[in-house]
């Protein structure tokens, strides 16, 4: 699709996780040809871009982030003419297609890496980070892998041992390495001549390892030591400008951000990095530590931090993630209610929101009763680092749960019949037992439902520019569950007030009135009064004032 500038601000970002969104030829496994039937599922829900994760050939140690050859579609996920098929139609009903590429490391099977290892003296043997043994033989230096266990492993026939911020059979490559870089261009050239319309670029912080002493050794974690260096940010620019601006393709960064210059530097305009940014936090920080007063904080921080220059990615929930209503809401007693204030504190705030599958649906969390039925890599290797370290079975297994990815990747509930819909099969992952109620063919026919509530929400950002172009200013107590801000455009302005809590609370605001027109909301009659209003649990009003 030809492309204007700036087009990635009005889009409201779909994300499929392809393994788990439909099956189309009953293999238990999400695929392409179940994604293409589901389009009609995406317009109606009016949703403009799919950001689909990854679906190149994988051995799938971790589903896909760890790519065996980037120009072929796994098996599983179906053919290259089934990619194709999905793009064309996809395109047909205006929706643009966003591949994830995954630059900072490939599968142990890779070609290059297999070749890699053989010797110091191969054509691919500086494609990886290799390093010689510490002096007592062990690994160069202390890092951890951001999966648990050492980041480095030692392979035999190179007498070396390779970097490995992730599993080990996801090898960090080498960005310092021109050929290899060359290469890696390459394959984003091969998939922009195939029609894509922008990219979502993996854990990609870390391509400067700082090895050479700009890194500290010591420190735990080498993604965390050496994340947003120099060089990464060099190499990001060049890979924009020899591939990304040429066709003026969308680009959103998974990133580290730590402060206000980590922000600007990924996203300001001038710096030609990328359009916005995913900041990655892992879930057992996120789970710990979010707060409404934290959000607030946030919001205010990097709204004038890129306000001039820049522009957000809004997100709640992604395939890292537990689903949003189990984290930020109230799965049991305000499902509903906190359910569709998630989504509409999401497609209120500046920036382009993104939606995970199934948060349309208030999807929530599956606690699976024993490790073995996890799939998810980083779950079992955190399971099993607590029982190392001592904790007892049902300590492990209970923070496995909460913090696990697959929360976000049981499957697809689509309707109330066997497997939710998603396969005639047996899922490859247990399907939540709460299908029978959340599922998408109900929530299509009732009126009030979250779907439909996030219908109404993508119609109304595509009808009133002051949701995408408004200036944002908080309005709210930083103490506290009630997070209220305008968006103002020209003579237009909306405030939006939302109760990040179960509880009754009163809010003030002067421009609130009794008679205000509500643009949308969760419960029948606001109840407002001259200059105040009082949210019921988890109550979300949005009104012109
Ligand atoms: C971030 C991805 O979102 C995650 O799923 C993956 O495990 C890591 N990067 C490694 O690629
Ligand atoms: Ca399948």
């Amino acid at each position: 699709m030809k492309q204007e500038k700036d087009w990635y601000k009005e889009l409201v970002i779909y994300q499929i996780y392809p393994r788990s969104f439909k099956d189309g030829n009953g293999d238990g496994i999400g695929d392409l040809k179940g994604m293409t039937e589901k389009l009609d599922y995406l317009k109606e829900l009016g949703i403009t871009a799919v950001w689909m994760s990854p679906v190149y050939a994988s051995p799938n140690v971790d589903n896909g982030y760890d790519i065996s050859d980037y120009r072929q579609i796994m098996e599983e996920s179906g053919t290259m003419e089934d990619w194709e098929r999905f793009r064309d139609k996809a395109h047909e009903r205006g929706i643009a297609v966003i591949m994830d590429l995954v630059l900072n490391h490939s599968s142990d099977l890779h070609p290059w890496f297999q070749e890699s290892k053989k010797s110091k003296d191969n054509p691919y043997s500086d494609y990886y980070i290799w390093r010689d043994p510490a002096p007592d033989g062990g690994a160069p230096n202390q890092w951890l892998s951001v999966f648990g266990g050492s980041a480095w492993e030692y392979v035999e026939e190179r007498g070396q041992y390779y970097l490995h911020f992730f599993a080990k059979q996801q090898p960090d490559l080498n960005w310092d390495n021109d050929e290899a870089r060359e290469k890696i261009f390459d394959i984003i050239r091969f998939w922009n001549d195939r029609g894509v319309d922008g990219y979502r670029v993996d854990a990609i912080s870390y391509l400067d390892k700082g090895l050479d002493g700009r890194a500290d050794m010591t420190e735990a974690f080498g993604t965390a030591s050496c994340a947003n260096l120099e060089g990464t940010h060099r190499y990001i620019r060049e890979m924009a400008q020899k591939t990304i601006k040429p066709d003026n393709l969308m680009t959103v960064g998974e990133v580290i951000i730590r402060n206000t210059r980590d922000a600007r530097d990924y996203t300001g305009r001038s710096r030609e990095e990328f359009d916005m940014a995913i900041p990655f936090v892992p879930p057992v920080v996120e789970i710990r530590t979010w707060s409404p007063e934290r959000f607030k904080k946030d919001l205010e921080e990097t709204y004038e931090c890129l306000k001039e220059d820049g522009w957000w990615a809004r997100f709640l929930s992604n395939h890292d993630k537990p689903r949003q209503v189990s984290l930020y809401g109230d799965d049991r007693r305000y499902w509903k209610e906190s359910a569709k204030m998630l989504g509409c504190y999401l497609h209120t705030l500046p920036g382009t929101p993104f939606v995970y599958q199934g948060e349309e649906l208030g999807m929530t969390n599956l606690y699976l009763p024993s490790i073995e039925e996890y799939d998810d890599i980083d779950t079992k290797n955190y399971y099993y680092t607590m029982i190392r370290e001592g904790a007892s079975h049902e300590k492990a297994l209970s923070e496995s749960q909460i913090i696990s990815r697959d929360n976000a990747r049981t499957p697809m509930q689509w309707d109330g019949s066997a497997n939710a819909g998603f396969s005639e099969a047996r899922p490859w992952l247990p399907v939540n037992p709460n299908y029978t109620k959340i599922n998408a063919e109900r929530q299509m026919e009732e009126e009030d439902s979250v779907f439909r509530f996030y219908q109404k929400l993508i119609a109304l950002r595509k009808e009133n520019p002051v949701m995408v172009h408004g200036d944002f200013r908080l309005c709210c107590d930083r103490e506290g569950p009630v997070i209220a801000y305008t968006r103002s455009l020209g003579r237009e302005t909306w405030l939006a007030v939302h109760n990040f809590s179960g509880g009754k609370v009163r809010f003030d605001h002067e421009k609130l009135t009794g008679h205000g027109e509500v643009v949308i909301s969760n419960y029948e009659e606001p109840e407002t009064e001259q200059g105040s209003v009082t949210l019921r649990p988890y109550e979300t009003l949005v009104v012109r004032v």
